[in-house]
């Protein structure tokens, strides 16, 4: 019998502030493994910020965060959290190929030389084939599109083996073929026992992707199915969709 495992991702209490402007307050979020939630909010509701705290890029005034059991510096430590950032907070001018911010997922098990062994490369090519970017692999990652970029920063995270992906709206700007691509990979992961939490404005979508879903508007208003949090009344809740005569 395996020994009972800690939630993949463990929010608790969780409130951020930016000087006077409350980012998250008290959001608790709790994901195990195998499951795919959605994170749906309007802008400024706070799911970036909650993506950064979860890897610990931003210091919560408040409450904790447990990957796999661990803090989020040791689990990126572990190569345990692989993390899509938003396109608005990525420099797209660093000059390296579509291969090369692929390999940094394998930062991690290189040593301090970084020299790539077989197993890297390996590893570096079936995330490449799996987005289906191998023809693009020697491109300069600023000379792709924006889908196509979103799908080299999956690969990374696919490389690095990671059990836990954060996306932060990997389909923002993304054709269907490409959002199909994605979101039948984010399946075959969770299938294979990955936990995801992947923000998303692509509500038609949300069922087919995910098992779960959250409305965050700086709190968690709702963690349910993505049926229930599609209803009308309760999407009225975080995107103030109601009108007043
Ligand atoms: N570095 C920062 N400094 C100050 N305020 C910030 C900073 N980053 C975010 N904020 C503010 O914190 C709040 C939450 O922002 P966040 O980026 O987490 O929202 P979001 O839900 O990701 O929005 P979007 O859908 O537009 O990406 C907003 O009011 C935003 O203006
Ligand atoms: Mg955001």
């Amino acid at each position: 019998m395996s020994p009972r495992r800690a939630p993949a991702i463990d929010v608790r209490d969780l409130t951020v502030r930016y000087g006077d402007v409350l980012a998250l307050d008290a959001a608790t979020l709790v994901l195990g493994h195998g499951r795919v939630c959605g994170l749906v909010g309007m802008n400024g509701s706070g799911k970036s910020t909650l993506f950064k705290a979860v890897m610990g890029m931003v210091r919560p005034d408040r409450g904790t965060v447990l990957l796999d059991g661990a803090p989020p510096a040791r689990a990126r430590r572990a190569q345990a959290v692989g993390y899509v950032p938003q396109s608005e907070d990525v420099d797209w001018a660093f000059p390296l190929s579509v291969r090369d911010v692929v390999m940094t997922g394998r930062y991690g098990y290189q040593g301090p030389t970084r020299r790539a062994r077989p197993a890297d490369r390996a590893a570096v090519d079936h995330a490449l084939d799996r987005v289906e970017l191998t023809d693009l692999a020697d491109r300069q990652i600023g000379a792709l599109s924006g889908g196509q970029r979103k799908r080299a920063f999956v690969a990374r995270g696919l490389a690095q083996g990671a059990t836990i992906l954060l996306l932060d709206e990997p389909f923002a700007g993304v054709d269907k073929r490409s959002e199909a691509t994605i979101s039948t990979l984010l399946r075959e992961l969770a299938a294979d026992g990955a936990a995801i939490l992947v923000s998303t404005h692509d509500l038609h979508a949300l069922p087919a992707l995910a098992d779960e879903a959250v409305l965050l508007q700086q709190r968690v208003l709702l963690h349910s199915t993505p049926d229930e949090v599609l209803r009308p009344e309760n999407l009225a809740l975080a995107f103030g969709l109601e009108i007043t005569p």
